[in-house]
């Protein structure tokens, strides 16, 4: 029997993911604008064999969002260009359900997966700023519950619309005239609360039947979503006994809806930083930390909370009560926020620091992150990770010095298995629906 073996996705986010990431000696002040680092990044995290490169993405900013949040691409188009100089890494990026429609989300997703030849993910978020919706000409931002609604909504059309053309629709018989077979050929015909889609959908089906659908969404209703509709979930817990609960919980989910434990991908999203020896690696973190002011982590803490304005109140003391406000945004994180702060009696400043500059999990020498992820991976927490650079240079140092002593353990592999998203993830092709008595096909 061969090893089971992890996933690992990298997440690259331009100048970093907080306020100061762009003032580090080593930050290219402009990476979130400039394709030559996202160029870099990619080609390197190929290098590493990494299953797939992860776009975030928000719809609204004010004078207080982080830097990176300020001036970045556009997910869909970076990665159509990212799909062209790259030749096996998975190319995923985030598109909200909330302010988009369906038909041209699954003309974009598809089209990146034909281009790349079979490796295009969407990571689905329903969008947690209420701000979205003032840039989406619309009279308010949809409640939590009804996000996830339309969202359920929204993947019932995409996959109707990729189940437009069966497999072999396309005949292209120049001798007979024949282009495609009408019997293979399928409007949709949606009519629900939200959407109302005829189809046909104007591109065929991919190398990988479909693109890969993420979720990252960590609520009830996020759980439930990822547990109908994902292929993987990114989701973010801040130690292995909370990830393995959220693992079993949400694996447990899966049943309910007809599908195998192994059918959805649970993926943590980690930040990493190495040292050669575990003090350099917390100095790197102090160096980091460091730069981001009180001010800086009160503003970032803010936008969990619709940009509500902590400069209000004495930050050393008791973490203020907010009732329901997060609610309607980012719920799981807000009431994670909220919980920690409360249980462990956090002041204002501790809680926005934090939030702001948390010190990484998986911190230290190269030898002991492997450690941890695989103590993790073997713990039942997390079916691979997705790795963010808790520095300028951490996702390389990750790629250097972590994964070849995975690849020597036997944990990761040394060649990518396959050349579809699908392929090397292990997830299976979704058959069809109207194609008859094909059973799902693996790569
Ligand atoms: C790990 C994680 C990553 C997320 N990434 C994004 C993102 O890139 N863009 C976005 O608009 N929302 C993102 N979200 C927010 C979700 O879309 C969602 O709107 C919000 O978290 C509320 O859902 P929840 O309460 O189910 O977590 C993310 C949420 C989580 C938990």
């Amino acid at each position: 029997m061969t090893q089971k073996t992890l996933k690992l996705g990298a997440i690259i986010q331009g100048v970093g993911g907080n306020m100061s990431a762009w003032r580090h000696p080593e930050a290219i002040a402009d990476a979130s604008i400039n394709f030559d680092y996202y160029r870099q990044q990619a080609l390197k995290a190929e290098s590493g064999k990494f299953d797939f490169l992860f776009i975030a993405d928000g719809l609204y900013i004010n004078e207080k969002s982080i830097p990176h949040f300020l001036n970045r691409f556009e997910p869909i188009t970076l990665l159509s260009a990212l799909a062209a100089i790259t030749s096996r890494i998975g190319l995923v990026g985030t598109l909200s359900t909330s302010y988009s429609e369906p038909f041209t989300v699954a003309r974009q997703f598809s089209s990146i997966d034909h281009i790349s030849g079979g490796r295009a993910g969407w990571n689905v978020v329903t969008s947690p700023l209420e701000g979205s919706a003032r840039n989406y000409s619309k009279p308010e931002h949809p409640s939590h519950p009804e996000r996830y609604k339309i969202a359920d909504e929204y993947l019932q059309v995409t996959k109707g619309l990729w189940d437009s053309w069966e497999e072999d629709a396309f005949v292209r018989d120049k001798e007979s005239g024949v282009f495609f077979d009408p019997d293979k050929l399928h409007t949709l015909h949606y009519q629900g609360e939200h959407f109302s889609v005829q189809g046909p959908l104007n591109i065929g089906r991919s190398r990988q039947g479909q693109p890969v659908i993420f979720q990252a969404g960590s609520s009830e209703d996020g759980k439930n979503l990822a547990a109908k509709e994902a292929d993987a979930v990114f989701t973010r817990h801040d130690s292995l006994e909370k990830t393995v609960g959220f693992y079993r919980d949400l694996k447990g989910r899966l049943a309910q809806y007809g599908r195998a434990a192994d059918e959805l991908l649970i993926l943590p999203g980690i930040s990493v930083i190495l040292g050669q020896t575990d003090e350099e690696a917390e100095r790197k973190y102090w160096q980091v930390a460091k730069l981001v002011t009180i001010e800086n982590a009160i503003d970032y803490l803010g936008r969990y909370f619709e940009h509500h304005d902590f400069s209000q109140y004495a930050l050393d003391e008791p973490f203020p009560e907010l009732g329901e406000l997060g609610e309607n945004s980012f719920r799981s994180t807000t009431d994670s926020i909220k919980r920690n702060a409360r249980q462990h009696q956090l002041t204002l400043r501790e809680v926005a620091l934090q939030a702001a500059t948390p010190r990484p999990t998986f911190i230290g020498t190269p030898e002991h992150v492997a450690d941890q992820l695989q103590q993790w991976f073997e713990a039942g927490a997390a079916d691979g990770f997705i790795v963010g650079g808790g520095t300028p240079q951490g996702l390389a140092e990750f790629i250097d010095q972590v994964v070849p002593i995975l690849q020597a353990r036997g944990l990761y592999r040394n060649e990518y298995e396959a050349d579809t998203l699908r392929g090397n993830l292990g997830l299976n092709i979704p058959a069809n629906r109207y194609t008859p008595h094909t059973s799902p096909v693996t790569r």
